[in-house]
């Protein structure tokens, strides 16, 4: 990809990152509508799909040949014929932004045959934008992000992101969890995958797992975690798709391989049905 393009993808990342946030907040303060989408624990309000469709228009106004994956519009065509292609998530944290009004972000990503380009998440309660561009690094606000520090499992810091339902009981996810928090310093979680996996990069958590996530959750923080000298794979350590659903490890390179070893060592099955 030519650099004058890779510019400009960043340009406009960033711009609609900010411009949802603050959408977002300004939303936030007004009444608005709450659905559930498939129970009261799934609640998707007018605000996402407002800011959504803003992304959207924003997008296809410099781009009308960009394909788009959207959580709100996923299925709205065959987004696949698209060499460029931007994964949004208009809210991330959904249930946060209806309860905790803090704690959600707007993560929007460009992979471009599948490459990681640029993403951008940012929280616009803290005005805090954590974006990397590919090959460039990555950033907080103007800040370089490293992921540098030495971290054994036991001295780490962990972030999951779990379903706490029948379904889960039943294959043993809330037991996992239960171990692994047993063998790390502590166990947090905040709400917002997209959120959780950049503050890995920002070295503010040393890793995040999540036994299942949509490609909108984790497709801009995975390009920021990553430029940050981070890795981040499946559970089961294989390849991140771009486009599709799948378990996530993002953690800080220092301890990547034991936990990989732990998690293989309990058999994690990580072929579960979705929450939502
Ligand atoms: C959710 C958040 C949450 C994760 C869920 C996601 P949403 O996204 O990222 O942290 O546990 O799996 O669905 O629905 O609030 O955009
Ligand atoms: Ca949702
Ligand atoms: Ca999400
Ligand atoms: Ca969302």
């Amino acid at each position: 990809m030519q650099a004058s393009t890779l510019a400009a993808l960043k340009e406009l990342a960033l711009q609609c990152a900010r411009s949802a946030g603050e959408l977002s907040l300004k939303r936030m303060k007004e009444p608005f509508t709450v659905e559930y989408k498939t129970s009261a624990s799934d609640l998707v309000t007018a605000v996402d799909k407002e800011v959504e469709n803003h992304v959207i228009q924003m997008i296809l106004a410099r781009f009308p040949d960009h394909g788009i994956l959207g959580e709100e519009s996923a299925h709205a065509e065959d987004y696949k014929q698209y060499d460029t292609l931007w994964v949004i998530d208009p809210i991330d944290g959904t249930t946060n932004f209806v309860h905790q009004q803090i704690n959600f972000s707007v993560s929007i990503a460009v992979y471009h045959k599948g490459e990681g380009m640029v993403g951008a998440v940012y929280d616009p309660s803290r005005d805090e934008l954590f974006y990397a561009v590919k090959g460039e690094g990555a950033f907080l606000n103007d800040r370089p992000l490293q992921v540098n520090r030495a971290v054994s499992l036991e001295q780490a810091l962990l972030c999951t992101s779990v379903f706490w339902n029948k379904r889960a009981e039943q294959i043993g996810v809330d037991l996992i969890v239960k171990k692994l928090a047993g063998k790390v310093r502590g166990m947090r979680l905040l709400g917002s995958a997209a959120l959780e996996m950049a503050y890995v990069a920002a070295g503010r958590l040393d890793g995040y797992v999540s036994m299942q996530l949509n490609a909108w959750d984790f497709g801009a923080a995975r390009i920021i975690v990553e430029e940050a000298g981070g890795r981040v794979t499946t559970m089961m350590g294989t390849p991140l798709p771009y486009d599709q659903k799948s378990s996530v490890m993002a953690c800080n390179p220092t301890f990547y391989e034991e936990l990989q070893h732990y998690l293989k060592s309990e058999q994690t099955d990580t072929d579960v049905p979705s929450q939502n």
